[in-house]
């Protein structure tokens, strides 16, 4: 087995990975970064983020204003500390940016153009063009090549974290290029792998998202916080669930039923407004849009597709100049995999899958209660987002919180961290290339791995979508016992080292697997409604019994164990989301 040794070891390059690894160089350049990833840094989930990133730059907007529409927006899950130090912290993140060769868009004066975005009641969202993700990962990628104290191991999939007496010393991955088995040592681990959304069958996010990290961290025995808190951004296309940015939303598109009618009017999120203008119904925070999406199905007032309801996004009357200048990517998308161009047609829309609120707990250092082991990004859980995140906020998040575990990581190492013996680690990493070795070889399986995956997808769907109640969830929640026996015997027919996709697909369904788990019995003991998480059987929020975040813990073979933490409340007590209208 080949094994290396380095300072910090980040497990993902996509913006939080990146992030941190820049912030720990910066705080000390003697350290030695490590940064594993399953593909090459720019092709991570982040380069698909769309349409920007929020931080207060307007002259009418304040700090304390980010801080309430994101406190709302959580639902009052959010804990308002990390809020706090979040909406301070995020102008700055942006500006870095800038001045590392982010090119943000402009108003005709040079000054940082901002437009508003889902649930924030000021403009605040910085982006560029439609492509925001983009650039802000080529901006954070070419900054890293700067500092030679990086080291990349790209197209490299960690499989097991190195745990020995409580704490974290490094990772166990595939080199996929030539299916050799690493043991790479450090004093401290980040994982930084983004969300999980290719548990659900509709999702916007790519094939990598299969929470990896989250599943990682599980498994060494740290908590995951918050995991029923799953995301539905309301407009995905139908089959391939690709994101329509909201956007276009912002830009003044309109979203219209079969009858062509504007139906957030009657969900209580606004009236038909002109177009552009903020608070606008078609702004509405994205938990209350879908569910007003869903609501229209149930109605059948949307269309009927072969992949299920759909409705319309309508951006006619924004004309071509502004969909080519503003939405250039929108156009792209639709006219490639509709074969529809939305200055001439209507887009089909329905709500998908698009993030995580929930994830790996960690303070606002990103630390988690595993000693040696932070998160930041998606697949951390700080917890701003709470029980909704507001679109354009994860950006944002990533930078702060990506920096912040960096810079927390080089305090712990720099405090001196009790190196274990190599062998002791190199017991634990032959033990994982034993079972990986048996799961190249092994040909006794009966299950396959696509099956098992689509069961899987439809089982969360179904049971633990926008709506749930208790005889899905606790459906779902046996259908996910009775999947993971069977992944227990996949067929793999590949067995060759280069490359095993095969491989790569059975380990991540193990992984998906576990993080379903999590998040369909978070799901049913919640037993309120709050923000993306409604039960149809407690339809109401329930202040007394769950202000508060689910932490969920593996327990061996059972089901996982599920304790909950208080929400901290600094300066903003629970209250009622009012959108359309002043608060
Ligand atoms: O619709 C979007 O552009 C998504 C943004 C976000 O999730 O923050």
């Amino acid at each position: 087995m080949e094994t290396s040794s380095h300072d910090i070891v980040l497990i993902g390059g996509g913006g939080a990975g990146l992030r941190a690894a820049i912030a720990i160089a910066e705080a000390n350049p003697r350290t030695d970064i490590a940064m594993v990833s399953k593909v090459y840094p720019m092709r991570s989930h982040t380069v698909s983020a769309e349409g920007g990133a929020a931080g207060v730059a307007a002259d009418d907007d304040s700090i304390d204003e980010h801080c309430y529409d994101t406190v709302s927006g959580s639902d009052w899950l959010g804990d308002q500390d990390a809020i706090e130090i979040f909406c301070n912290e995020v102008p700055k993140e942006l500006l870095r940016l800038e001045h590392w060769g982010c090119p943000w868009s402009r108003q005709p004066d040079g000054r940082i153009a901002v437009r508003p975005f889902g649930g924030m009641k000021k403009m605040r969202t910085w982006f560029a063009a439609d492509k925001t993700g983009f650039h802000l990962l080529h901006t954070l990628f070419q900054t890293s090549l700067k500092y030679t104290s990086i080291t990349r191991y790209d197209e490299t999939f960690a499989t097991r974290l190195l745990v020995d007496d409580g704490t974290v010393h490094g990772v166990v991955a595939i080199e996929l290029r030539t299916g050799r088995i690493r043991a790479i040592l450090a004093k401290a681990v980040i994982i930084c792998t983004g969300g999980c959304g290719r548990i659900f069958p509709f999702t916007t996010n790519a094939n990598i998202c299969t929470g990896d990290g989250m599943a990682l961290a599980y498994r060494a025995g740290a908590p995951l916080k918050d995991m029923e808190m799953v995301q539905y951004h309301p407009t995905g296309l139908p089959f391939t669930g690709i994101l329509i940015t909201e956007a276009a939303r912002a830009e003044g598109g309109w979203l219209l039923n079969k009858d062509n009618y504007r139906f957030l009017q009657d969900y209580d999120l606004g009236k038909p407004t002109p177009t552009p203008v903020l608070r606008s119904m078609e702004l509405g925070p994205r938990d209350r849009v879908s569910q007003a999406m869903w609501h229209e199905f149930q109605k059948g007032r949307g269309f009927k597709g072969p992949y299920g309801d759909y409705l319309h996004l309508d951006l006619r009357h924004l004309g071509e100049h502004k969909i080519e200048t503003r939405l250039p990517m929108v156009r792209e998308l639709c006219l490639k995999y509709e074969n529809i161009d939305p200055v001439r047609q209507p887009i089909p829309v329905r709500p998908v899958q698009h993030y995580m609120m929930g994830g790996i707990h960690t303070d606002v250092h990103g630390a988690t209660p595993l000693k040696g082991l932070y998160a930041a990004g998606e697949a951390a859980c700080v917890s701003i987002n709470g029980s909704n995140r507001l679109g354009s906020n994860s950006l944002g998040e990533l930078l702060v919180f990506g920096a912040r575990a960096g810079k927390a990581a080089v305090e712990y190492v720099a405090n001196g961290v009790e190196r274990r013996h190599p062998n002791h680690l190199l017991a634990i990493a032959l033990d994982e290339e034993r079972r990986l070795e048996h799961q190249y070889t092994s040909s006794d399986g009966t299950e396959r791995i696509a099956k098992v995956r689509e069961e899987m997808q439809r089982t969360m769907e179904r049971g633990c979508g926008i709506y749930r109640d208790r005889a899905t969830l606790v459906e779902s929640a046996n259908k996910l016992s009775e999947l993971k026996e069977r992944a227990a015997r996949l067929r793999l027919d590949d067995h060759g080292r280069s490359f095993n996709t095969q491989l790569t697909a059975a380990l991540e369904l193990g992984f998906m697997l576990d993080v379903a788990e999590t998040i369909v019995h978070c799901a049913l003991n919640r037993e309120e409604s709050r923000g993306a998480h409604q039960r149809r059987d407690f339809p109401k929020r329930d202040d007394t019994k769950y202000l508060a975040h689910s932490l969920v813990s593996r327990t061996g073979e059972g089901p996982p164990r599920i304790d909950y933490l208080p929400v901290v409340i600094t300066r903003w007590p629970p209250g009622e989301r009012i959108y359309g209208r002043d608060h």
